[in-house]
């Protein structure tokens, strides 16, 4: 699949077949996480696999989002601030959350080239979650990933417009100032 195809293909799955997923395919989609960009190539991620059923369902009750119960997995990402803070203080906890979203954007697209739906899922009872997957009270924990093979086709909506999301020069400027003339197409 294409880079472009994957954008597009990419979106947010809520329902699941009753099929599951090969766990080497998540090893897959984790793995090119820790691929991308660390501040000072310090790793603060780990990633809990989760498989068991019951274990899911825990899940989705601390969610309470009853359609994670459908999900073949779900990949839980953590994160430790201490080297980041030890080594950059205060900043150290943004880097933290940035590269734990990086990675986190990074499984869902390769998720996506292997044919693999899945959702980013930011709302749950973190003290219910950590107790239950023995998660120490010092770890973040990220995002919650369930996965699986969508039921039926979800059409995905156009995002936000280009226009919207761009300023020029400053963060007030809507368009591109005439000053910057653009160069000649093609030059002998
Ligand atoms: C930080 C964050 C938290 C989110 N939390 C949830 C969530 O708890 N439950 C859920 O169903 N979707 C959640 N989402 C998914 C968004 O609803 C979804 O990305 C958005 O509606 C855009 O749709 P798309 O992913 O299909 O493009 C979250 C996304 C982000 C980035």
């Amino acid at each position: 699949m294409k880079f472009d195809e994957i954008i597009e293909n990419r979106h947010s799955s809520r329902s699941f077949k009753d099929k599951k997923v090969n766990f080497e395919h998540i090893l897959e989609a984790i793995d090119a996480s820790l691929k991308g960009p660390f501040a000072g190539n310090l790793n603060n991620l780990k990633f809990l696999i989760i498989e068991e059923e019951k274990t899911i369902r825990e899940i989705a009750k601390f969610s309470h989002q009853e359609w994670i119960n459908e999900a073949q997995a779900i990949i839980v990402v953590c994160s430790n601030d201490i080297h980041l803070e030890n080594q950059y203080g205060e900043r150290g906890r943004i880097y933290s959350r940035q590269q734990a979203g990086a990675a986190i954007v990074t499984i869902l697209f390769k998720l996506t080239e292997l044919g693999i739906n899945s959702c980013w899922v930011g709302a749950y009872q973190d003290e219910l979650i950590k107790q239950l997957l023995d998660i120490p009270s010092h770890i973040q924990i990220e995002a919650i990933i369930p996965l699986g093979y969508e039921k039926g086709i979800v059409k995905k909506p156009r995002k936000i417009s280009l226009e919207n999301a761009i300023r020029w020069e400053n963060f007030e400027t809507t368009k591109r100032p005439t000053i910057f003339k653009e160069p000649p197409l093609y030059r002998e």
